[in-house]
């Protein structure tokens, strides 16, 4: 009879669909186990594949990147003997110079309690950290400030009597040619005539408008003060031979004649090192905030050196020289604070040589 057929046929297919059903579980509990003893099979892991893929040509961009920015020869390859001693030397009083040459210092007084490491980080090696990489390569050159071809026994010593605001090494004293040795040491992967990425300082680019030392004093409060201190006079370490925290500005820091007081050098080296523990691949302070606080800082009091021997020709100083007189029309206020596009402009145009 058709309707008991249908019934037997109804009863069939509800067999079927049960023992469907146990065959899907069975396959579900057998994948279940596989995926719990071997992992997901990456054929099943497209996203995956995608998000691993995905991260790889930035990478690809980045090692070569890294390779073609200077890095310093490993301080483990010193030679032996009496050049390695004398190497280890320079690299100590690059690294602790108030403690051989500060105002306690043991060999001799001749320098404000700063190190040259405060300024030129790691000894001299970190990249964009005011490294030495491009000075021997370099040196002797012709230096518009000076308008003489300067030594690097010149060029050390002019750090002394500027950013440390004391006095010149003699050059053939055993400090003056230990810290040469070092720094020719440094920069002997260096070619000739060459600079590689990364030496010295930060270039960044002028703003259109004029550095802001009042909002360069809040950039100070909120990310400087807590260590150079409220006064820029930072922190003495417990020794009270050398800072813990360099100052800023004041008594002991470096003088008007220094490079840091430029605010293109100022500014450069901020953005790439500070606050402490910034670089140049993560850097902490917008460009504004690094021009801003230069101003800032540069606005305060500090020591003054006699300047009247530098810039033989005043057509060769630095856009950011903030003393005149200048070979432009534009006042000293625009060239200590910018902005500093026109200047460079007008020099690119009258350039003599
Ligand atoms: C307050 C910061 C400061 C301190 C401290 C300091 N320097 Fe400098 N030094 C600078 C600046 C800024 C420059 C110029 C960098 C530029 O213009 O790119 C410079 C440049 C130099 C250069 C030339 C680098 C080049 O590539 O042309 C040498 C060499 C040097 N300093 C050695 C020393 C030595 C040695 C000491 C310690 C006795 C020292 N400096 C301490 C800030 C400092
Ligand atoms: C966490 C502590 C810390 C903070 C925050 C910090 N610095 Fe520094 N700063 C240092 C130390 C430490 C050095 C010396 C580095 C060395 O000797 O290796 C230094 C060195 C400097 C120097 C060169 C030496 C000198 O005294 O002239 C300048 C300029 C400077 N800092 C500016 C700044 C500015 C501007 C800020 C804020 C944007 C800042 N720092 C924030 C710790 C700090």
């Amino acid at each position: 009879m058709v309707p008991e057929k249908d019934n037997e046929q109804k009863l069939l297919d509800v067999v079927f669909k049960l023992i469907n059903v146990i065959i899907c579980l069975m396959l579900l509990a057998a994948a279940l186990v596989y995926v719990n003893f071997c992992g997901v099979p990456e054929i099943f892991l497209p996203s995956k594949v995608a998000v691993a893929d995905a991260p790889a040509p930035a990478k690809k961009e980045k090692v070569p990147a890294a390779p073609d920015v200077w890095i310093a020869p490993d301080t483990l390859s010193f030679p032996a003997g009496a050049e390695g001693e004398l190497l280890r030397y320079g690299r100590a009083l690059i690294a602790n110079t108030a403690y051989y040459l500060g105002p306690e210092g043991k060999v001799q007084h001749s320098s404000n309690g700063m190190n040259c490491q405060n300024c030129h980080l790691d000894a001299g090696t970190k990249p964009f950290g005011n490294n030495y990489s491009a000075v021997a390569s370099t040196y002797p050159k012709f230096r518009e400030r000076s308008g003489k071809t300067e030594s690097i026994y010149k060029r050390v010593n002019d750090c002394f009597e500027r950013s440390l605001n004391g006095k010149a090494l003699d050059t053939m004293s055993r400090e003056m040619q230990a810290i040469k040795a070092y720094i020719v040491w440094l920069g002997k992967g260096v070619k000739k005539g060459e600079k590689p990425k990364g030496a010295g300082i930060t270039d960044l680019a002028f703003m259109d408008h004029p550095a802001d030392p009042e909002k360069g004093k809040m950039v100070y409060v909120e990310k400087c003060q807590s260590c150079h201190a409220a006064g820029g006079d930072g922190k003495m370490n417990t020794d009270l031979v050398s800072y813990q925290y360099p100052p800023l500005w004041g008594s002991h820091s470096y003088n008007t004649g220094a490079g840091l007081f430029r605010l293109s050098r100022f500014a450069g080296y901020v953005m790439s090192n500070m606050p402490f523990g910034a670089s140049y691949d993560t850097p902490q302070l917008s460009a504004e905030e690094a021009w801003n606080v230069a101003a800032y800082v540069n606005s305060q009091q500090r020591p003054a050196k006699d300047l009247s021997m530098d810039w033989p020709k005043i057509e060769g100083k630095s856009v950011d020289h903030p003393f005149g007189p200048y070979a432009d029309s534009f006042d000293e206020q625009q060239h200590k604070y910018g902005p500093f596009a026109p200047i460079a402009e007008f020099k690119k145009k009258h350039k003599t040589k």
